[in-house]
C-alpha cells in the first residue's frame, strides 16, 4: 500500500501509540554498573576523565551496591586497584586480593545483584600488560601460554570469593578453555564465563586506564586486542570462545562497533552483552558539561541503539542514571 493509504505517522502521534509499537525496550535488570575498588577506608576519589565515576574503598563501595540493588540493576562489574603491583600480578589471585575482599563484603547487600568479576592481569602487573611479559623495552613480548595459568588461577580465586560470573578481558588465546578447566577442577562448575570475545584495541579505553591505573608502561595492546577494522576476525574470536566453553560473550566497545554486535546476534544463540566503555561515557559527559547534548535523552538513545543492534544486556557507567530515568 502506498501513500495516502499508508501513513506511517499515524503510529507516532502520541506517546501511548509510540510505546505500543516500540520494538526494543530498556530495563534496569539488563544494565550492569562497573565499580573500581581501591584499598583504604572512606576513599571516594573521582576519576578526572569520568565525572561521576570514582575509585572507592570497600566501605564506600557498599553504598553503591545498596543503591544498585534499590534501582533494580542487573549487577555490578568489579575492577580492583591493588596496593602493590608486580611482574606476576599476584594481587589478581591473592586470597585477600582487593576484589576478593570486596566480593565477600558485598555479598550480603548484593542478594539480588549479580557480581561479575573482571578477569585480567593489567591492573595487577607492574608493566600494565594483560599477560606475563618476557622481554621488556622495544622488543617486549606478552607471553600467551604463560599467562593462561595465572588467568585461570585468578578466575578460580574470584569465583571462590563469591563472584557469580567471571569475565576474562585479557584476549589471550585459549583462556576460556583454561579458565573452564580450572573452575571445574575446583568444584566451581556452576560459575558461568562471560568472555570478552570481541574486544577491539580501542582509544576509547583511555579514561578506564586512569580509573584502573592500568596503562601499559611500554608498548600497547595491539598484539592481543583486535584490530578495529576486522569484523570477520571478530566472528572467529567468538566461535573460538564458545567452542572453549564461554556461556555468554561480550562485545566492546559498543557504539563504534554496533555492526559487530548485529553480526554476532545474527550468527549466535548465546546471550550477548555489550560494554559501553569509558571513552563513550567520557565523550558524552564532556558534551553534557558543555550543554551541547541533552543529557537524559542522549543516555537513553545511546543505550537503546546498543540494544537494537542486538545486545541482551549492557555494561555502562550510565547504569544508575538510566535506571532512574526508566523508573
Ligand atoms: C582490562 C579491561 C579494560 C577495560 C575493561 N577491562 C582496559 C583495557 O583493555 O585497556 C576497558 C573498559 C572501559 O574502557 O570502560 N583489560
Amino acid at each position: 500500500m502506498e501513500f495516502p493509504v499508508t501513513r506511517l505517522r499515524r503510529l507516532r502521534r502520541t506517546e501511548a501509540m509510540r510505546s505500543l509499537v516500540r520494538e526494543v525496550h530498556l530495563h534496569p535488570g539488563a544494565l550492569i554498573y562497573p565499580l573500581f575498588i581501591c584499598p583504604g577506608e572512606g576513599v571516594r576519589r573521582e576519576v578526572k576523565s569520568m565525572p561521576g565515576v570514582y575509585n572507592l574503598s570497600i566501605d564506600e563501595a557498599i553504598k553503591e551496591v545498596e543503591e544498585a540493588a534499590q534501582l533494580g540493576l542487573g549487577g555490578l562489574l568489579l575492577f580492583g586497584l591493588p596496593a602493590v603491583k608486580d611482574e606476576e600480578a599476584s594481587g589478581a589471585y591473592a586470597e585477600d586480593g582487593i576484589v576478593q575482599q570486596a566480593l565477600r563484603a558485598f555479598k550480603p547487600a548484593a542478594k539480588k545483584l549479580l557480581l561479575i568479576a573482571d578477569v585480567c592481569l593489567c591492573e595487577y602487573t607492574s608493566h600494565g600488560h594483560c599477560g606475563v611479559v618476557s622481554k621488556t623495552g622495544e622488543d617486549y613480548e606478552v607471553e600467551n601460554d604463560a599467562s593462561l595459568s595465572l588467568l585461570a588461577r585468578t578466575a578460580v580465586s574470584l569465583a571462590a570469593a563469591g563472584a557469580d560470573i567471571v569475565g576474562p578481558s585479557d584476549m589471550m588465546d585459549g583462556r576460556v578453555g583454561a579458565i573452564r578447566d580450572h573452575l571445574d577442577d575446583a568444584g566451581l562448575e556452576q560459575v558461568p564465563i562471560l568472555s570478552y570475545a570481541a574486544k577491539f584495541s580501542s582509544a576509547f579505553y583511555g579514561p578506564f586506564r586512569e580509573a584502573a591505573d592500568s596503562a601499559p608502561q611500554f608498548g600497547d595492546r595491539r598484539t592481543y586486542q583486535m584490530d578495529g577494522a576486522n569484523l570477520r576476525e571478530a566472528m572467529r574470536e567468538i566461535d573460538q570462545d564458545i567452542a572453549e566453553g564461554a556461556d555468554m560473550i561480550l562485545m566492546k566497545p559498543a557504539m563504534p562497533y554496533l555492526d559487530v554486535i548485529r553480526a554476532a546476534r545474527e550468527r549466535l544463540d548465546v546471550p550477548i552483552g555489550a560494554y559501553q566503555v569509558s571513552g563513550e561515557y567520557a565523550m558524552l559527559q564532556a558534551a553534557f558539561a558543555k550543554g551541547w547534548l541533552d543529557r537524559d535523552r542522549s543516555i537513553l538513545e545511546s543505550l537503546i541503539s546498543i540494544r537494537r543492534a542486538g545486545a541482551d544486556f549492557t555494561i555502562t557507567y550510565f547504569a544508575k542514571d538510566a535506571a532512574r530515568l526508566l523508573g
